[in-house]
């Protein structure tokens, strides 16, 4: 097996003006991701998912604070301070940003679109970007006929899929997909979904998607990573965390979220992620848990569940949360 990506204690965080400290929304985050596999990462909003994915594509901000290592399949591109993702950003990993309206340039056509990204990745000339990308927006199903257009002439769908097409291109081994499916029509939803694990099942790209919504993650993901201020909290098969919800947080996700076929009562979340500027050394889940005890005073481990082999959770309760 080939790692995709592997994070070793990677902790990123932002400093914050009015406070005059940092800011920490990655916190000591360890994660393996093996090429070909779809992988979600889940939480509330201010859980930290974008800036971990963000990581991992190689478009943070400039004035991010990193500390501990991040690989893209063994090329060191996050070592503590130092950050190149030369050779590595927009070639082997790439990024589908949340809003595909405000990625594309609006003054180019999609041919040209094409064709830059493709000269400066590769310094293709005209004919040979436009060739790729006919090919690549059949791959989407979309037809040649939208080279000429502006962005303007398309649909929010349809921007999607040219950005997606953009990233197979670059004949990205990796797709970094922030909430895809946010600014789409939900009749869409399904489509863009579908879409994302076709590349990932017919062309081995290995999928990271961010998103808020708990039930999207068995759409398309086999795997799922809840992550809570700045913490990963539980991690596992989707289809095992989705049953079998360890985290009492995961849990919580669950039951706001309407699942098909399942009638239950939505009870929204209260709270939101707390922010956190120190190390701490008690379970920051602790001031939300319906669990919470004596115990919650000190920082749970990642401990195995047990019944799968790949499923860890954070929580010094888990045996209580049924
Ligand atoms: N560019 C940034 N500059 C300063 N703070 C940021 C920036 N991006 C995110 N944050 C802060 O980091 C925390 C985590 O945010 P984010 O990674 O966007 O989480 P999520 O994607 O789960 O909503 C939030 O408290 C947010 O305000
Ligand atoms: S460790 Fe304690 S406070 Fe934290 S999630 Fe588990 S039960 Fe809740
Ligand atoms: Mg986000």
């Amino acid at each position: 097996m080939v790692l995709a990506v592997k994070t070793v204690n990677l902790r990123i965080g932002y400093l914050d003006e009015e406070e005059e400290k940092i800011q920490w929304a990655v916190r000591g985050v360890d994660l393996e991701i093996q090429e070909g596999e779809s992988f979600c990462l889940v939480g509330e909003s201010g859980s930290g998912k974008t800036t971990l994915a963000n990581a991992i594509a190689g478009i943070l901000p400039p004035h991010a604070v990193t500390q501990g290592k991040v690989y893209i399949f063994d090329k060191l591109v996050v070592d503590d301070s130092s950050r190149n993702y030369n050779g590595v950003r927009g070639r082997i990993v790439n990024y589908i940003p949340q809003n595909p309206g405000t990625s594309l340039n609006p003054f180019l056509t999609i041919e040209d679109h094409f064709y830059y990204v493709l000269r400066d990745l590769y310094k293709y000339d005209k004919s040979k970007s436009k060739s790729i990308a006919i090919e690549t927006l059949s791959k989407v199903g979309l037809t040649s006929e939208i080279l000429d257009y502006y962005p303007h002439e398309l649909s929010g769908g349809m921007k999607q899929r040219v950005l997606i097409a953009l990233a197979l291109a670059s004949n990205a081994r990796i797709i970094v997909a922030d909430e895809p499916t946010s600014s789409v029509d939900a009749s869409l939803r399904a489509g863009i979904l579908g879409l994302l694990s076709k590349l990932n099942k017919e062309y081995r790209v290995t999928l990271i998607i961010v998103t808020h919504d708990i039930k999207m993650t068995s759409a398309i993901c086999n795997r799922t990573a809840v992550m809570y201020s700045g913490e990963i909290v539980e991690i596992g098969k989707t289809s095992i965390i989705l049953q079998s919800p360890k985290h009492p947080y995961t849990r919580m996700l669950m039951e706001c979220v309407p699942i098909l076929g399942v009638e239950k009562p939505l009870k929204p979340l209260p709270g939101e992620p707390t922010r956190i500027f120190e190390d701490i050394s008690w379970c920051s889940f602790r001031e939300r848990c319906p669990y919470a005890s004596v115990e919650c005073k000190t920082t749970p481990s990642m401990i195995p569940v047990g019944d799968d082999e790949s499923h860890f959770v954070k929580c010094w309760r888990f045996h209580e949360v049924a």
